[in-house]
C-alpha cells in the first residue's frame, strides 16, 4: 500500500490529499459538503479519473448526511441536485458519471426505506467504489505482466498512479507491479505540460516507491524511443469509447503517433468503469478547455505575451488503430476493440 491516500473517509468528512501543493507540500483538506468536493474536482486538488469518480461518490454521502429531511423523497431531491452540481464538475472522464450513476440507482432502488438507512446505504456504495477501484487497479497491474518484459524500459505520460486513483494506479500500477514482481524497469515520464502531473505528480510517487525513473519535457518522446529505445508505452484513459478510442491527457496522442512511428507498443491501462459502451466513437467524448493562465502562466510569472491567445484542450483522443491493446481488470482487449471491448464489458466488466 502506499503511505498517502489520494482520499479517505475520516467519519463525517472527506479527506483529499491537496494535489496542486505536491511535490513541495503535502497536505490534506477536509470537505465536509457536496459544494466543495465539485469545486475540489474542478481546481484539481484531486485528479485522475477513478479518483474523481471516487471523490464524487463521497461527494454524494455527504449531501446525504447534511440534509435535513425527515422524508425518504425529500433526502432524494438534495441528493438529486448534489448529484446535478458534481456531473457539472468535469466532463471528460467517464468514471465521475458513472460513479455518480451508481450511487443514484442504489438510492432510486432503496426510495422506501427510511432517511438513515438510505443515508448509511449511500455511504456504503461510496465507500463500495473506493475498494472495487484498488482491486481492479492491482488486477490491471497482473493482468499486464505478460505485455512487460525484464528489463523494461517504460515510457508514461501524465499521473496514473496511487493519486489519480483511490490506490495503486492503473498505468502505473502495471509498473508498480513489474517492479514488486523483481522485473527491471526504468520509467519515462513525460513531464505533461501544463499542469506538470508527470513531473509532479508521477516522479513523487516514483521516488517514494523507489521506482528507477527520469523525467522528460513532452517534446521529447519521440527522440527518447530513437536514442534510448523504449520497449513500451502504457498510459491510463479517462473515457474510452465502444471503438476503443481512448481519450486521455493532451499529449497522448502525439505519443501513439510516435511510438506508432517507432514500432513501439502503445497500451491504454483502465479500468472497466472507464469504458463508455454508450459511445461509439471518440468523436463523441466532450473534451474539457482549461482556463489560459495554465498556458500563460507558470506559477505567477507569465510566460506568454499578453494579446497571444491560446488554446488550452485538457484532453485528447488516441484513434483506436494506434493503441496496441486496452489493459482492463477484466481482461486485455485487442483489436478490433467494437468485439474485444463488447465481449469484455459482457463478461462482467
Ligand atoms: O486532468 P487530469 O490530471 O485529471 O488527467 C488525468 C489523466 O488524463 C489520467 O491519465 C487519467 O485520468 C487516468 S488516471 C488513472
Amino acid at each position: 500500500m502506499a503511505i498517502f491516500r489520494s482520499l479517505e473517509w475520516s467519519g463525517n468528512a472527506l479527506r483529499l490529499l491537496d494535489q496542486r501543493r505536491l511535490p513541495s507540500e503535502t497536505r490534506y483538506v477536509e470537505l465536509y459538503d457536496p459544494e466543495s468536493v465539485a469545486e475540489a474536482i474542478r481546481s484539481m486538488v484531486i485528479r485522475g479519473a477513478p479518483a474523481i469518480g471516487a471523490a464524487a461518490a463521497y461527494g454524494l454521502a455527504l449531501a446525504a448526511l447534511n440534509s435535513p429531511a425527515v422524508q425518504t423523497s425529500d433526502l432524494i431531491r438534495d441528493v438529486e441536485k448534489a448529484a446535478d452540481l458534481l456531473r457539472n464538475s468535469r466532463p471528460t472522464a467517464v468514471n465521475l458519471f458513472w460513479a455518480i450513476q451508481r450511487v443514484m440507482n442504489k438510492v432510486y432502488a432503496n426510495h422506501e426505506t427510511t432517511c438513515d438507512k438510505l443515508r448509511d446505504l449511500i455511504l456504503q456504495e461510496a465507500h463500495k467504489i473506493a475498494e472495487e477501484d484498488i482491486r481492479a487497479n492491482r488486477q490491471i497491474g497482473q493482468n499486464a505482466q505478460p505485455l512487460v518484459p525484464n528489463p523494461a524500459r517504460i515510457l508514461h505520460h501524465c499521473n496514473t498512479g496511487s493519486l489519480a486513483t483511490v490506490d495503486y494506479g492503473t498505468a502505473l500500477g502495471i509498473v508498480r507491479c513489474a517492479f514488486e514482481s523483481g522485473k527491471q524497469v526504468h520509467v519515462y515520464l513525460d513531464e505533461t505540460r501544463p499542469r506538470l502531473q508527470g513531473a509532479r505528480l508521477s516522479a513523487w510517487e516514483l521516488n517514494q516507491l523507489g521506482i528507477p525513473h527520469t523525467v522528460i519535457v513532452d517534446g521529447a518522446s519521440g527522440f527518447v524511443m530513437r536514442k534510448i529505445g523504449i520497449d513500451l508505452c502504457v498510459v491510463g484513459a479517462d473515457r474510452i469509447a465502444a471503438n476503443g478510442d481512448a481519450a486521455n491527457k493532451i499529449g497522448t496522442y502525439n505519443l501513439a503517433l510516435a511510438a506508432k512511428a517507432h514500432g513501439v507498443p502503445f497500451y491504454v491501462a483502465a479500468p472497466t468503469s472507464t469504458i463508455d459502451m454508450n459511445i461509439r466513437s471518440g468523436d463523441e467524448i466532450p473534451i474539457e478547455e482549461r482556463s489560459a493562465e495554465e498556458i500563460t502562466h507558470v506559477g505567477k510569472e507569465r510566460i506568454v505575451p499578453e494579446g497571444s491567445p491560446v488554446l488550452n484542450f485538457a484532453f485528447d483522443v488516441t484513434p483506436a488503430h494506434l493503441i496496441t491493446a486496452i489493459i482492463t481488470e477484466a481482461g486485455i482487449a485487442y483489436p478490433p476493440f467494437e468485439e474485444s471491448l463488447a465481449r469484455l464489458m459482457d463478461s462482467g466488466g
